[in-house]
């Protein structure tokens, strides 16, 4: 009877709060419910009720490695009993309903965690037709694996801690509970508590330095998907390139970083010129402590980037090119589903391509579009070879997998080759309209690939009576007969030097030659010395990758690799590229000499990339599996969860 009561009053609280809650964001028309696609990466019945503005209340404790947080969903209702939200290894305190001052404790329940708990748990809340209003009172726990808390001596500073999350795919919902699925958007502001030390930053309207309070409010008026969501607690500093771009870094690395990034702006217009203008009002960058299990992140407003793009020579910021590149592709249209992740990705690589092809040339954007092409054909075979060749296709079937299976590189270099095959056949001027029409069409909504195609079809192909198998590129496996070819003459000149070296040749050693001159009456003879290899002052990065990639292709003796390295320097190379493909290639001849700087690198870097093919290499020979188990079990503590997950599928027996 108690119950009963309690019940109907609740219900009642309900009615009569939710009766005066209105929207203050203009923009939610544009977020509209979407009843065509299923998520299978997400609980939320987003369609039957939708978060459109997040109201987050965070309080970081780094003593406890905590974030207590409440998360304030106001919801647009479709008639609907109960809310579902997304959660992964959460404590739910409570939850209400109503707005602040008129709250009612609603009923909740948690359900089972699917079997490998790759999605959660669905946090379902009792709702009513009318409710619009779910608060959740919550705290974070050690599996909370979006968070990456940082000790002091694992930043660069070694005086402060720092804290970041990482969302995509789906880890946004190990932090805050929410309906995390891209094809949901909304906007969101924040209210974060942290020491009073250190700045808070997340992908909204950001403070440029610390304040005495240590509570900093946020806003994001444009409405986003969830994996977008982000936070950065540290002690950082900031550094603007105009008044709308710059870069933010522990200040240890404030100056390198500047250098380094010094063409934002101008990489800001080519983009714009492109594809648009930039929509997001602010562009900055913030580098992360080396733990960053990613190169980059596209987090709106403040793309997250890992310290290793800092080369020295800006020799890596192509990267920052791609990360810019997603606020059109992935920002501003966002694939609906993870299984179509190439329509983020695929568009990304193309678009960073076109970028740096504006600032550095065609040459220059062919090569890499050639390094990454390498990649694409290794992987495929690998893929083909695997347990889920369908993995090849660009549309893929994700459901009861880790979204994460999906990040491959099919997903970017098929997808960006979709692209570059689709640019010869219509001309480039044709496919820039399109795609210019296609992102301002389609602002802040979610894409499939059937949407893209018909699209395509619509807005470029028959309008110009063309036509294109695109069915065979985005529904059938491996690459299609018509897929573009790029033939750098710059990359076959290093393949040619690492062929002459494997046959013995000695590369380095000058050539000497002789002339005659005539000398008045005399003739004499001039020695010629020519170092070939050292006839051009550098060599860019994708070059040298190049050389030792078909130096892999062969077998190559340990002296030789000795020779190569006292000449060259990889192993102590300040390029990460560099080192991580040096390093697989001595691994996989066994050479242990350079093991200090192998575990030098791999306890420091935390970039999944690189760390993946060294970890691959080393469980492959028993005793070096021994030793890399040992460098692992020392490093995981400060691995980002992404990283950490990865190697320890190596390891299991
Ligand atoms: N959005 C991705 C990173 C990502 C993808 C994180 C899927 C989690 C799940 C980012 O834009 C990216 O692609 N980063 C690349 C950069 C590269 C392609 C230039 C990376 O980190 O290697
Ligand atoms: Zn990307």
């Amino acid at each position: 009877m108690k119950v009963g009561l309690y019940l109907l009053l609740l219900y009642f609280g309900i009615v009569l709060h939710s009766c005066s809650a209105t929207s203050t964001h203009p923009l939610h028309s544009t977020a509209s419910l979407n009843d065509t696609i299923h998520d299978p990466h997400s609980y939320a019945n987003f369609k039957a009720i939708k978060t459109v503005h997040l109201d987050l209340e965070l309080d970081v404790n780094f003593q406890n490695k905590t974030i207590y947080g409440v998360a304030r969903h106001e919801m647009k209702n479709n008639n609907a009993s109960e809310a579902i939200f997304d959660m992964r290894n959460l404590l739910i305190q409570k939850v209400t309903t109503g707005k602040i001052g008129n709250e009612k404790e609603a009923d909740f329940t948690i359900g089972k965690f699917d079997v490998d708990s790759i999605l959660g748990q669905p946090l379902t809340v009792k709702v009513n037709a009318k409710t619009t209003q779910v608060n959740i009172y919550y705290q974070t726990t050690k599996g909370s694996e979006a968070l990456d808390w940082l000790d002091t001596l694992s930043t660069s500073s070694k005086t402060k801690p720092f804290l970041y999350t990482q969302g995509q795919a789906i880890l946004t919902r190990t932090w805050i509970p929410l309906q995390d699925s891209p094809s949901n958007r909304f906007t969101y502001n924040a209210k974060v508590k942290v020491p009073k030390d250190l700045l808070a930053l997340m992908s909204a309207t950001n403070p440029k330095e610390k304040n005495a309070s240590g509570i900093y409010e946020f806003e994001m008026d444009q409405p986003i998907p969830s994996y977008l969501i982000s936070l950065a607690v540290g002690d950082i500093s900031y550094h603007p390139y105009t008044s709308t771009c710059g870069v933010y870094a522990e200040k240890e690395l404030l100056d390198t970083c500047v250098y380094e990034f010094e063409e934002l702006p101008k990489m800001i217009s080519a983009a714009s010129s492109l594809y648009g203008n930039y929509q997001w009002k602010q562009y900055d960058l913030l580098v992360l402590p080396y733990s960053f299990p990613f190169g980059g992140m596209e987090n709106p407003r403040l793309t997250f980037v890992n310290p290793t793009i800092l080369a020295g020579d800006r020799s890596l910021v192509s990267v920052i090119a791609h990360e810019l590149a997603h606020s059109w592709s992935g920002n501003l249209l966002t694939n609906s589903t993870w299984d179509d992740f190439w329509l983020n990705e695929g568009f990304t690589v193309y678009f960073e391509q076109r970028i740096m092809e504006v600032l550095y040339g065609k040459e220059v954007a062919d090569i890499l579009a050639q390094i990454e092409f390498q990649e694409l054909q290794a992987e495929l075979k690998e893929i083909l070879e695997g347990k889920h060749p369908e993995d090849t296709k660009l549309h893929l079937n994700l459901k009861n997998r880790n979204p994460d299976d999906g990040m491959t590189s099919v997903a970017y270099v098929k997808g960006a080759f979709f692209l570059k095959t689709l640019e010869v056949k219509v001309g480039r001027e044709k496919l820039d309209q399109f795609l210019k029409e296609y992102f301002k069409k389609n602002m802040y909504k979610s894409v499939s690939s059937f949407s893209f195609v018909n699209e395509l079809e619509s807005m470029l192909l028959a309008p110009n009576k063309l036509s294109f198998d695109y069915d065979e590129w985005i529904y059938e496996k491996g690459l299609p007969s018509n897929c573009l070819i790029i033939n750098s003459p710059r990359l076959r000149f290093m393949e040619s030097f690492a062929n002459r070296f494997i046959q013995g040749e000695d590369i380095f050693a000058p050539k000497i030659s002789y002339e005659w001159l005539k000398l008045k009456n005399t003739r004499k003879k001039k020695r010629i010395e020519i170092r070939e290899f050292f006839e051009k002052e550098e060599y860019i990065v994708q070059e040298w990758q190049t050389f030792i990639r078909t130096l892999s292709n062969k077998s190559i003796t340990i002296p030789q690799l000795q020779y190569l390295d006292s000449v060259l320097n990889f192993s102590t190379s300040n390029n990460a590229e560099i080192a991580s493909e040096w390093f697989v290639l001595n691994i996989n001849c066994r050479n242990k000499v350079i093991r200090p700087n192998i575990e030098k690198f791999i306890a420091k870097v935390g970039r999944r990339k690189y760390l993946m093919p060294i970890y691959e290499a080393l469980v492959k020979n028993p005793e070096d599996k021994v030793w890399a188990k040992n460098v692992f079990d020392k490093s995981k503590a400060y691995y980002h969860a992404v990283s950490r997950n990865s190697i320890a599928e190596l390891f299991k027996d």
